[in-house]
């Protein structure tokens, strides 16, 4: 008897175990797919308070925040709170040298005070349904994947259309599943949302990209925004008339905090994953790919830095650029050593060895599935050189930013030549071009791109077979006998796109024949040259592989699930809403070494060095921690904590995802992953891969006893 119970002890906890984690579910199914494993984790509510169109649910409150971030309604008049990186553009463009909000933060301490943010829409989810039988509907065994594609656009174009006649909503219906199944998504969109705070960088981005990706953290990356309507409580577009959104409904705020162990969850939009490719896949990836773009950026990174470190001025200029090109460079290198030391690609291969054995045990099986993995190997094999080039020539090529800026003007160049453009198509143009070239030179330093194109063109010519590059490049390296400073020199001094005061001039006084002088430009010549090899040399070539990957990929995901019958499979992330769940849960990053599940203020007190621009702390912050001046925001310890980890499964596009504990309150919000845990976008590690978030209690201490904008936490529900 006891030895039964033994083994059944056992058994639970290897489930229980399992049970965490890895998965990124979708709303509408929780019920039937994953409810009894939330409540037997600790969840106290249900599936229906999560999602459900008869009532209101937390859904109403989760929002797609500009193009990549998630955001989250906290209070009945529309207050809504996100991560300091993803408001960052907005936070930025309000600043200058003599108010500059990157810095010193930013609280609006009425509504009057709010700032308009031009471009910057928030989106809520009406409702979602599997729409998968009207968009396969025609679909034959035998098709091509052109004519399957005609078909889908066709279906697609219709149900979208049906869905939101008569109404102001807007429809999407995307692939999951690798067009396995298919979703329709009717959301609506807030196009007035204003800017209501932030805290200075030294909180926001506290460790800054030195800490980024990294476990333990000590950012209180977080900012406000308030979403404003018209009279009749819908979207609008900006006007000083609007109200404050009432909202269906707006998350609860706990100060009870967690420990250990106590179950989240985390709902928002991750952007992207790819956890059932083959193992050719993520040898191309990590082995292909990533290296090249790591070093390339590597490269850019360290002539920001030198120039950032000279100048205020540069460093605003950059700042935003800087966070850019550094956070996927330090996400690949994560993700390579993540890979390697799981032995991802043995993994896969093992699998795929047992997959194929498992297709050949079966005459039909193995017609249908017995050539997979082969017809994987020799598509990728393909695809390798012309991923490679394509790597390069984005992270080199498109790496410099006047060839970007210079290709903006192709349209206005063809249009120039186009007899029967009118005067008033020009000018529009002009108009609009003028306006991208004040927001181009307003965080353009010349010194720096110059020096970034003399270094990548050096990088790109050296790694890349002449056939692999641009005419132009290939041939100006002939030109400067390699030498690529002068080549940078000459450039960076004859064109017009890297001078704001010539460039204004030329467009002051634009005509039609001026074209000629935007194609005889030699920034404008290259940028030609580098978009054309792009859309002769690697596009096409690369679709029509990716095509055939599409087509293998939808069959290899049904062989995969055929394969493992027990396995409970959930669609990768793509850029729609979903719940991930896990446990609040610390981890061994290596040998010997331990981490603990939470942060405290004393660890940025540890951290502080007023010479290192990353980790210098506010004196206010420091007083506030002198005189223990926490309030109800203290742990029950009297700690003051400001982030912890766990084991829900996320990517980027959760970022500013409210994590909520088990009754369905924040608790924190998601801000980022640890290092050891990145390559979870590929293969998930259930002992490595952590998320990591502000504690909400942080926020609320700063927002309260920092910035003396306490009227905004009377606004929401607190739970204490
Ligand atoms: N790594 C986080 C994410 O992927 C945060 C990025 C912003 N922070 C930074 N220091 N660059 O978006
Ligand atoms: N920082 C990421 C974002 O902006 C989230 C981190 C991750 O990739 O998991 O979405």
């Amino acid at each position: 008897m006891k030895k039964i119970t033994t083994l059944f002890a056992i058994l639970l906890i290897t489930v229980r175990l399992s049970l965490a984690g890895e998965g990124m579910w979708i709303p509408m199914l929780l019920e039937q797919l994953n409810e009894p494993e939330m409540k037997s984790m600790g969840m106290r509510i249900s599936a229906e308070d999560i999602y459900s169109i008869n009532k209101s649910s937390l859904k109403d409150a989760i929002l797609l925040f500009g193009r990549g971030c998630t955001a989250e309604i906290i209070s009945d008049q529309g207050l809504i709170l996100t991560n300091h990186h993803c408001g960052y553009g907005q936070i930025q463009r309000h600043s200058t040298l003599e108010n500059d909000y990157l810095t010193r933060g930013f609280w609006a301490m009425d509504k009057s005070q709010e700032l308009p943010n031009p471009g910057l829409s928030v989106t809520l989810l009406i409702r979602m349904e599997d729409v998968t039988k009207q968009i396969l509907e025609g679909i034959k065994p035998g098709m091509t994947e052109a004519e399957r594609a005609a078909i889908i656009k066709a279906n697609t174009g219709k149900t979208e259309k049906q869905a939101i006649e008569g109404t102001s909503y807007n429809a999407r219906v995307r692939p999951f599943y690798y067009g396995n199944e298919y979703y329709l998504f009717i959301t609506e969109t807030f196009n007035d949302v204003r800017l209501v705070g932030a805290p200075p960088s030294n909180i926001g981005k506290f460790g800054g990209d030195t800490d980024n990706w990294m476990w333990p953290r000590h950012t209180g990356d977080f900012s406000m925004f308030r979403i404003y309507v018209n009279k009749n409580n819908e979207p609008a577009e900006y006007s000083p008339d609007n109200v404050p959104y009432k909202p269906k409904s707006h998350i609860p705020v706990s100060l009870k905090g967690v420990e250990k162990n106590d179950f989240t969850f985390v709902f928002g939009y991750p952007g992207s994953t790819q956890e059932y490719l083959p193992s050719y896949a993520i040898e191309m990836i990590t082995e292909t790919e990533n290296p090249p773009a790591i070093r390339l950026r590597e490269k850019r990174l360290g002539i920001f830095d030198s120039y950032m470190e000279q100048s205020d001025l540069v460093r605003i200029q950059y700042s935003n650029k800087y966070a850019g090109v550094a956070n996927y460079w330090k996400k690949m290198i994560g993700e390579n050593r993540g890979i390697r030391k799981l032995d991802a690609i043995e993994k896969k291969q093992a699998i795929e060895k047992q997959f194929t054995e498992w297709a050949n045990a079966d005459a039909g099986r193995a017609g249908q599935y017995g050539k997979l993995i082969p017809a994987f190997e020799s598509a990728y094999r393909k695809l390798n050189p012309i991923s490679e080039a394509e790597t390069y020539l984005i992270e080199a090529g498109l790496g410099v930013e006047a060839l970007r800026f210079a290709y903006s003007f192709n349209q206005l160049a063809e249009k120039s030549k186009d007899k029967s453009a009118s005067a008033d198509e020009l000018n529009k143009m002009v108009t609009q071009l003028k306006s991208s070239a004040e927001g181009f030179f307003k965080n353009y330093h010349k010194p720096v791109d110059r020096d970034v194109f003399a270094s990548l063109m050096a990088d790109w010519v050296q790694h890349q077979d002449v056939q692999a590059l641009p005419e132009m490049v290939a041939r100006q390296a002939i030109v400067y006998n390699n030498d690529f400073n002068t080549w940078a020199d000459e450039l960076f001094a004859e064109s017009l796109f890297t001078d704001a005061v010539k460039l204004n001039k030329f467009l002051g006084s634009y005509k039609a024949k001026s074209y000629k002088k935007i194609e005889a430009d030699p920034f404008y010549i290259l940028a030609q040259s580098v978009y054309n090899h792009y859309f002769t040399n690697i596009q096409p070539l690369s679709q029509q592989i990716a095509m055939q990957l599409d087509s293998l990929q939808r069959i290899y995901m049904q062989a995969q699930m055929e394969f493992q019958p027990n396995k409970r499979f959930y669609p990768d992330a793509n850029s729609t809403l979903r719940v991930t769940y896990g446990v609040v849960d610390d981890y061994y990053p290596r040998d010997a070494v331990f981490y603990r599940h939470y942060t405290t203020l004393e660890g940025i007190m540890e951290k502080e060095d007023p010479s290192v621009y990353d980790y210098v702390v506010e004196p206010k912050l420091k007083e506030l921690y002198n005189t223990k001046n926490y309030g109800r925001y203290a742990a029950k310890d009297g700690s003051m904590r400001i982030a912890f980890i766990g084991s829900n499964h996320t990517t980027g596009g959760n970022s500013g995802s409210p994590v909520l504990n088990a009754d369905g309150q924040l608790v924190g919000v998601n801000f980022d992953r640890n290092w050891e845990g990145t390559m979870s976008d590929l293969m998930y590690d259930p002992d490595q891969c952590r998320n990591i978030s502000l504690d909400i209690r942080y926020c609320l201490f700063i927002v309260d006893k920092f910035a003396g904008a306490g009227h905004l936490v009377e606004e929401m529900t607190l739970v204490e």
